[in-house]
């Protein structure tokens, strides 16, 4: 498959759609302020993580050039996902619509007026970002002492040890990340699940906010980024915590010309002790642990694989590779030969993004489908992210080192459980299609 094919008739897509609307005049007040309020305020506005705060016409008006490139580029709102390609409904997709990024775009090429101030929307309330959406966790994890970001650095990603004290197995049913303290320096936060006996590997103390050896990652557990609430499994589903789990943090922070103290809340729901829920959701990773990149190489395709044993739920696709990742998709290969995309996304190392299936939309795979991870490199200089474009790169956890592979949630069901799955799906379509 040609990469860069698919990414080419996206834009080009959006390019026509702008080009034959350009009749009625488009103006900030009537039509664009609405999307930034929708789509962008969220983190444009004061003490938030973007550089610049976008709600106003006087505050967007001189980035009008910039937004018009990033919006038509599909990097701003961060929502990486092919549109041309594979499974299109996710229940946390932020995305613009064509005709959004359309209406932005015939707003700058008029000159970006203002239009009638009557027309401006109300201004948009924002929560705090303290609740928990999750309802009272039965578990808070914090780390025992802030973290403290300088005034001035380059962004930094350190890792952070904790121990909730769990002392039984319990199944996790909802989870939600709070920033408590320093907000507007924390561009993400990424937890996962330290098993026991993942322990041993590591060196250092726990939760003296130390930096963790290498290999002391963890599975993926959940995320922080702005706008985003928590995570609630699927009915009848949960994730296993062990007895003397621990949990990783991994922040990127950013510097903001103030130093900074940062702490933050792992919200944990619990379901009931000795309660095992009906579908027990698995995270892993399917991708590869040897990779070879030379220098200014712009296109370094790596491929991975994982069978399913059982016929599965898939929940959601996170992309994860470091510096010189560029794009991602996954495919699954089914136990009769046949193939089918699931979803391809861009990567900009900035942005961590999890894709999360839709209900109606998530894959049924029966078992024996193969997962199959594709992941593309650039090395080269044009890619913003490269800090060495010289550099020979292999694997590695180290941000320098490179890593590919898809982030995976799914859990596996009974044959039985499956085929109503499917049914139910089946019929839900054939609904839809009669009323459409
Ligand atoms: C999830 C938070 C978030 C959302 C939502 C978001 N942005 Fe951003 N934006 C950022 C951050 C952070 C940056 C800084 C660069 C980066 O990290 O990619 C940025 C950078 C930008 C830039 C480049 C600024 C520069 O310095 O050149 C533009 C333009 C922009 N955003 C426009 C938008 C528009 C328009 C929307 C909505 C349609 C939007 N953004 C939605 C967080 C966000």
């Amino acid at each position: 498959m040609r990469l860069t094919s698919i990414f080419a008739t996206a834009l080009a897509v959006i390019g026509i759609t702008a080009a034959s609307a350009a009749e009625t005049p488009v103006t900030f007040t009537k039509d664009v302020a609405p999307i930034l309020e929708a789509r962008c305020q969220i983190c444009h506005r004061a003490g938030q993580i973007a550089p610049m705060s976008l709600m106003t016409y006087q505050e967007a008006r001189p980035w009008a050039r910039s937004i018009r490139q990033k919006v038509l580029a599909r990097e701003m709102p961060p929502w990486f996902i092919d549109k041309n390609i594979g499974v299109q409904h996710f229940s946390n997709d932020v995305s613009l619509t064509d005709q959004e990024i359309a209406t932005i775009v015939q707003w700058v090429d008029a000159g970006a007026p203002e239009g009638n101030p009557s027309d401006m929307p109300p201004p948009r309330q924002f929560a705090d970002g303290q609740a928990w959406q999750i309802g009272n966790p039965d578990l808070i994890v914090t780390l025992s002492k802030d973290v403290v970001v300088k005034a001035k650095g380059p962004d930094w990603w350190p890792d952070i040890l904790v121990d909730p004290g769990l002392t039984e197995d319990r199944y996790i049913q909802a989870v939600q990340i709070i920033p408590t303290k320093g907000r507007p320096v924390i561009h993400h936060i990424r937890t996962s699940i330290v098993e026991p006996e993942a322990g041993t590997r590591h060196s250092g103390q726990l939760d003296g906010n130390v930096a963790l050896e290498v290999g002391e990652q963890g599975v993926f557990l959940n995320e922080y980024a702005i706008g985003k609430g928590g995570d609630v499994f699927r009915e009848g589903s949960g994730r296993l915590i062990k007895a003397g789990t621990k949990i990783n943090f991994q922040f990127h922070l950013h510097s903001s010309g103030t130093e900074t103290p940062i702490n933050v809340a792992l919200g944990l729901k619990l379901y009931p002790k000795q309660y095992v829920p009906h579908h027990v959701i698995t995270s892993l990773t399917v991708g590869v642990n040897d990779i070879d990149i030379r220098p200014h190489e712009t296109n370094v395709r790596s491929d991975g694989y994982m069978p399913l044993i059982k016929p599965a739920r898939l929940l959601s696709f996170q992309p994860h590779m470091h510096n010189r990742g560029k794009a991602e998709c996954l495919e699954a290969i089914y136990p009769n030969g046949k193939t089918e995309m699931l979803s391809c996304a861009h990567f900009l190392f900035n942005w961590h993004l999890n894709y999360v299936y839709a209900d109606d939309a998530a894959p049924l795979l029966p078992a024996g489908t193969i997962l199959h991870s594709i992941m593309w490199h650039d090395n080269s200089a044009e890619n913003k992210f490269n800090p060495d474009p010289d550099a020979q790169i292999t694997w590695g956890e180290r941000t320098i080192d490179e890593m590919g592979s898809a982030w995976l949630s799914y859990y596996y069901m009974s044959d039985e459980d499956f085929s109503k799955e499917l049914a139910a799906r089946k019929a839900k379509e054939r609904t839809l299609a009669s009323t459409r």
